[in-house]
Order: C-alpha cells, then sequence, then structure tokens
C-alpha cells in the first residue's frame, strides 16, 4: 500500500497542550505549533505523508464561527485536492462534538475527515494525544472512512459525529456515542468497523460559510421561572433549545413563556439534559408549535437549528421533519 497524503489542519486544545511537568494537573491547551507536532509525529514512523495548517491554537472553549468557517474552507479545498486522500482536525475536546457535527452537516461525504484530540497535555505522563493522532491517521487513511459521515478518533475508538459527545473530564476514555456507540474500534495497525459505510457519496446537507443565527440554549432546573427564560432571549435571538428535564420536560408557567415567544416566530426544540436523551414527540407539541429534539444533545440541536435558519426554514413540521431524520 502507498502512503497516504493526508491534510492535517491544527486548532489547538490539550492534543497540542504544554503544563510544564509530568504530573501537574493544570495546563495551558494550544501551546505546540503544526510543524512541531509533526516533528513529534515524524518519530512514530507511520506510513503516511503529511501537509499541515495552523487554523488556530487555543482552547476549544474559544472556538466558534470564526473559526468554523475557516476550518470549512480548508476542508473543502483538500477534498478538491487529487492528491489529498483524507483530513485531520486536531482539536480540545471540550467543544469537539460541535465542531465535528456541524462539519458534518456540511461538508459532502467523499473522503475521510477526521478529529482528534487529547486529554492529557503532551508533557504529561500518559499522554494521550500521540496514541490518537496515530489512530486518526489510520482511520483518515482508509477509503471505507469516507462513507460514514465526519469521524472523531478517541480512546481507540471511533464515532461518528452524529453520535459522540464528551461525558467525562478526566481519563482518556471521556466520549461515548449516543445512540449509537462507537462504530470502530482502532489502533495504529488495526482498523475494524461495525458495519459498512452508509453514506458514501453524500452531498452537503447544508451550505455553511457566513455566520450562523443566534440560537439560545435554555438550560431547565427545578423551579426555573419564565422571567429567567425570558431574560436570556433578547432581539436578535432567532430560536431557542430547550435543555429539558428528562424527555424535554419543562416546568408550566415556562412552558407558557415558551410558547408566547413560538408565537412570536421563534422555533422552540425540546431536547433533554440527561446524559442519553431521547425526546420524542408528544400529543403537546402541536398545540404548542414544539419541535422534539429525538435523539440529538440540546448543543447539537442548537446547531441543526441554526443551520436551518440560516437556511431560511422557520416551519415547526418542517424543522422536526429535520430533527427526526438525523
Ligand atoms: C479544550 O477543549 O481545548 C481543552 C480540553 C481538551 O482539549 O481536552
Amino acid at each position: 500500500m502507498s502512503a497516504s497524503h493526508l491534510k492535517i489542519l491544527a486548532t489547538g486544545g490539550t492534543i497540542a497542550g504544554i503544563a510544564g511537568s509530568a504530573i501537574r494537573h493544570d495546563y495551558r491547551p494550544g501551546q505546540i505549533d503544526i510543524e512541531d507536532y509533526l516533528e513529534k509525529v515524524g518519530g512514530l514512523g507511520l506510513e503516511a505523508e503529511f501537509s499541515g495548517t495552523q487554523i488556530a491554537n487555543i482552547g476549544s472553549e474559544d472556538i466558534g464561527p470564526d473559526v468554523w468557517i475557516r476550518l470549512h474552507e480548508e476542508i473543502a479545498s483538500a477534498l478538491d485536492d487529487a492528491d489529498c486522500h483524507g483530513i485531520i482536525v486536531t482539536h480540545g475536546t471540550d467543544t469537539l462534538e460541535e465542531t465535528a457535527f456541524l462539519l458534518d452537516l456540511t461538508l459532502p461525504m467523499t473522503k475521510p475527515v477526521v478529529l482528534v484530540g487529547a486529554m492529557r497535555p503532551a508533557d504529561a505522563v500518559g499522554y494521550d494525544g500521540l496514541r490518537n493522532f496515530a489512530n486518526a491517521v489510520r482511520v483518515a487513511s482508509d477509503p471505507e472512512a469516507a462513507g460514514r459521515g465526519v469521524l472523531v478518533v478517541m480512546g481507540d475508538r471511533v464515532f461518528a459525529a452524529r453520535d459522540v459527545r464528551k461525558v467525562r473530564t478526566r481519563g482518556t476514555d471521556a466520549f461515548r456515542g449516543f445512540p449509537r456507540d462507537s462504530i470502530g474500534l482502532v489502533t495504529p495497525s488495526a482498523l475494524d468497523w461495525f458495519g459498512a459505510p452508509w453514506r458514501s457519496g453524500e452531498a452537503a446537507c447544508f451550505d455553511f460559510g457566513t455566520a450562523l443565527p443566534e440560537v439560545v440554549i435554555l438550560y431547565v432546573f427545578a423551579g426555573m421561572t419564565p422571567e429567567i427564560a425570558t431574560r436570556q432571549v433578547s432581539g436578535q435571538t432567532r430560536g431557542v433549545v430547550v435543555a429539558g428535564v428528562g424527555e424535554g420536560n419543562v416546568p408550566d408557567p415556562v412552558r407558557q413563556e415558551l410558547v408566547r415567544m413560538r408565537q412570536d416566530g421563534l422555533p422552540v426544540i425540546r431536547s433533554s439534559r440527561t446524559d442519553e436523551g431521547l425526546v420524542d414527540r408528544e400529543p403537546e407539541d402541536d398545540t404548542n408549535g414544539f419541535v422534539a429534539a429525538r435523539t440529538l444533545n440540546p448543543q447539537k440541536s442548537r446547531i441543526l437549528l441554526q443551520l436551518l435558519l440560516a437556511a431560511g426554514e422557520t416551519d415547526a413540521g418542517r424543522i422536526q421533519a429535520e430533527f427526526d431524520r438525523r
């Protein structure tokens, strides 16, 4: 097998972080630049050639539309480059699932696109970043990866962007998938997929390239009042995602306030604040005008709603149909 040519787009995070000590807990993410990182990777003897681009070098809590637009442009041009076999994005783990889902919805499925991070900084004992990177190279070099959407590689497992979520803040086994768990197992030299590709050649679901409309996430808790909800919605807000209790439930006075927001033209999505929330439609959704998020968590519901609003969609029925098929 000849060496794959992979495009590496670096954004920072713990995978490029430094603690200044092998044992300290605190550290600074986004410290190693991509040229130095690829020099470290060179020592692993991987059968791939790399070209690296630094998109940003920041903690992923600071990632948002500006970085997404730049990443999207770079990936789109790598997809058009006949010499490029796959793309790897290095990224902080905190918002990795949001970037992965946005790219999943806005890129055609023609080449492998893999996001990878680390839970420990590069000078820590037991640094997981090189292992995860070597695994990501194995996945991005496999043409069969392309038909599975944007992928996330963490802890010897491969997840679909649609499913992946960060579930722990400690340890290297910090990601899980819902409703599907991992869709493959990987080491630097072996890759096992569970099932055949299901999205080969699929076109991008949404256009992307400009700023996204403002959508707020309202986190629901016992004792929440309508005033607390109202204070978070401004004249700029174009849609609301509710991180509801249980199966997307809200206190009744808050529900009444949400109905008013819906009547003012804001789509309202009911998702769940639970780890593995599946929010189905209930009969009251018809009278309230709400949309059920199904298996998408609040942060992914927000991205899907932003893309729908950017495409001019505000009809609750058609928005529901999009949430049903994701
Ligand atoms: C970040 O998301 O940038 C910090 C945490 C991490 O990468 O694990």
